[in-house]
C-alpha cells in the first residue's frame, strides 16, 4: 500500500449550505477523484466556473473539471434525477465520468410521497425536509427493505423484490391518503429502463476508491448537508437521514478511515438553516432580509428562503470535535459587506451560567442564550472588487474583516486555510499551501 494518503474530505460544519461546492470545485483542480459519500438530492451544490452556474444535486463537484466522480454506496438516488444532470451536462460537451456505486440504494416514487405525508402526521416534530424520498428511502436501508441499484439494473432481481416492497408501502401510503393510487407495472417498467441507462455507470466503488488510492491517486470527498444535520451527532429529529459529516466518508464508501487524509471544515461567515429546529442566533429583522439577499441564501434544490443569523462558534466548535476537524475554510465573507455591527456568538448560556459543552438536545437550546462578541463591519463593494481583492490576496483585505477573521481564529483555536469573497473559483484566498 502507497504510504502517502492524497485524500482530503470537505464537510460542512453547520447546517449545510456552507459554499462546499465551490470549495469541493477549488480543490478538485489538483485531484484526480471526487467522490460523494452521503445523502441524495436533498443538496444543492453550486459551482461557478468557466462563465457557467452549475447546480448540482447528486453528480459530485468535480464534473465541471471532468475529473473522475464516483457517488458512494452511502448516497440514495433518485435515478430519474441522476439521469437528467448527466444529460445537462453531456448537453455542455462535459464528459461524464461517472462510477455508481452498485450498493447505493435506490429513491422510487413511493419514498416520495411517503416523505409529503409523514413530515405532515409528525406535525411539531417534522424537519421540513426537501420532500424528495430521502427519510423514507433510508428507513427502507435500515429496515432491510430497500432496493439498490444492483437490483434496479437486473429486472429479474428487481421485479419480485419491488413488487413486495410496492404492495407495503401503498397499504402504508394509504392509511395517510386513501386517495392514493399507482400502478405496479407501469412503474416497474419506467424504472428497469432507468436501470437500464444507468448501468453503464455502475461500479463496485469501494473497490475502485481503494485500489486508487492505494496507487496515489488524489481524491476529494464531498459531504452534502452539514453536521448539525446529522441522523446521530445533528440536532435530532431535524436533520436528515444520513451523516454528512466526516464520520460517514467511511461507511458511504468502504474507504477506512486510516485511508481519509486531511479534514476540512467549512464554515460560512454567518449561519443559514433551511427547514425546522431551534437555531439559537436565527435573525428576524432587517438585517436577516439583508443578508439573505447579499448571500442569496434560497434553497437551490426548494427554492426556500433560508433562515439567517450570526455565526455560530460554539456549534462549530463541537463539529470540529465531531469532524475531526484539522483546519476551516471561511466562506461568503462578501455577503456580510454592509452590515454594522457584525456579531459572533461564543457560547451560550443557561440559567445564567455558561456551557461547556454544546447541547445537543433540541430542548435545552431552545432555552439556551447566545452569548456575543460585536466586530465592526466591512463596507460594501462591487463582486468585480471583491475579485480583485482576491487577486491581491489577504493582505488587501478590510482590517475590520481581518480583525474578525482573527477572532474566529482565536476562539476556535484552528488555522484558517483558505477564505471565498465571492462564488467564482478565483474569488478564493488559499491561506495554506499545503492544504492539498
Ligand atoms: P431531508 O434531507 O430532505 O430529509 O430533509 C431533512 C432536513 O435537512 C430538512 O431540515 C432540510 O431542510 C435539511 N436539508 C437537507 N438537505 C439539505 C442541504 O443540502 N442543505 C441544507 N439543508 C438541507
Amino acid at each position: 500500500m502507497n504510504k502517502k494518503i492524497n485524500t482530503i474530505a470537505v464537510c460542512g460544519l453547520s447546517w449545510g449550505d456552507e459554499g462546499k461546492g465551490k470549495i469541493t470545485d477549488y480543490l478538485a483542480q489538483k485531484s484526480d477523484i471526487v467522490v460523494r459519500y452521503n445523502g441524495g438530492n436533498n443538496a444543492g451544490h453550486t459551482i461557478n466556473a468557466n462563465g457557467i452556474k452549475y447546480k448540482f444535486k447528486l453528480i459530485p463537484s468535480g464534473a465541471p473539471l471532468e475529473k473522475e466522480c464516483v457517488i458512494g454506496n452511502g448516497c440514495v438516488v433518485d435515478p430519474k434525477v441522476l439521469l437528467e444532470e448527466i444529460n445537462n451536462l453531456k448537453k455542455l460537451g462535459i464528459n461524464v465520468n461517472l462510477k455508481l456505486s452498485s450498493t447505493a440504494h435506490v429513491i422510487f416514487p413511493f419514498h416520495i410521497a411517503l416523505d409529503g405525508l409523514e413530515e405532515k402526521s409528525k406535525g411539531e416534530y417534522k424537519a421540513g425536509t426537501t420532500k424528495r424520498g430521502i427519510g423514507p428511502a433510508y428507513s427502507d436501508k435500515a429496515g432491510r427493505w430497500g432496493i439498490r441499484i444492483f437490483d434496479l439494473i437486473q429486472p429479474e432481481i428487481l421485479k419480485p423484490k419491488l413488487e413486495k416492497l410496492f404492495r407495503i408501502k401503498k397499504k402504508l401510503i394509504q392509511t395517510y391518503d386513501p386517495s392514493w393510487n399507482m400502478d405496479f407495472e407501469p412503474m416497474f417498467e419506467e424504472y428497469a429502463s432507468l436501470g437500464e441507462k444507468l448501468k453503464p455507470y455502475v461500479t463496485d466503488t469501494a473497490y475502485y476508491l481503494n485500489k486508487e488510492i492505494d496507487s496515489g491517486k488524489r481524491v476529494v470527498f464531498e459531504g452534502a448537508q452539514g453536521n448539525l444535520l446529522c441522523i446521530d451527532h445533528g440536532m435530532y429529529p431535524y436533520g436528515t437521514s444520513s451523516n454528512p459529516n466526516a464520520l460517514g466518508i467511511s461507511a458511504g464508501t468502504g474507504i477506512p478511515p486510516k485511508k481519509i487524509g486531511k479534514i476540512v471544515g467549512i464554515v460560512k461567515a454567518y449561519t443559514s438553516r433551511v427547514g425546522e429546529g431551534k437555531f439559537p442566533t436565527e435573525l428576524f429583522n432587517d438585517t436577516a432580509d439583508q443578508i439573505r439577499e447579499q448571500g442569496h441564501e434560497y434553497g437551490t434544490v426548494t427554492g426556500r428562503p433560508r433562515r439567517v443569523g450570526w455565526i455560530d462558534l460554539f456549534n462549530i466548535k463541537y463539529g470540529i470535535m465531531i469532524n475531526g476537524i484539522e483546519t476551516v475554510v471561511i466562506t461568503l465573507l462578501d455577503a456580510l459587506h454592509g452590515i454594522n455591527p457584525i456579531k459572533m456568538c461564543i457560547g451560550y448560556e443557561l440559567d445564567g451560567k455558561r456551557l461547556e459543552s454544546w447541547p445537543i438536545q433540541h430542548e435545552i437550546i431552545e432555552k439556551c442564550k447566545p452569548i456575543y462578541r460585536e466586530f465592526e463591519g466591512w463596507k460594501k463593494l462591487t463582486s468585480n472588487e471583491w475579485s480583485e481583492l482576491a487577486n491581491q490576496g489577504y493582505d488587501s483585505l478590510p482590517e475590520t474583516m481581518k480583525k474578525y477573521l482573527q477572532a474566529i481564529k482565536e476562539e476556535l483555536k484552528i488555522d484558517i486555510a483558505m477564505i471565498s469573497l465571492g462564488p467564482n473559483r478565483n474569488d478564493t484566498i488559499l491561506l495554506d499551501n499545503e492544504l492539498f
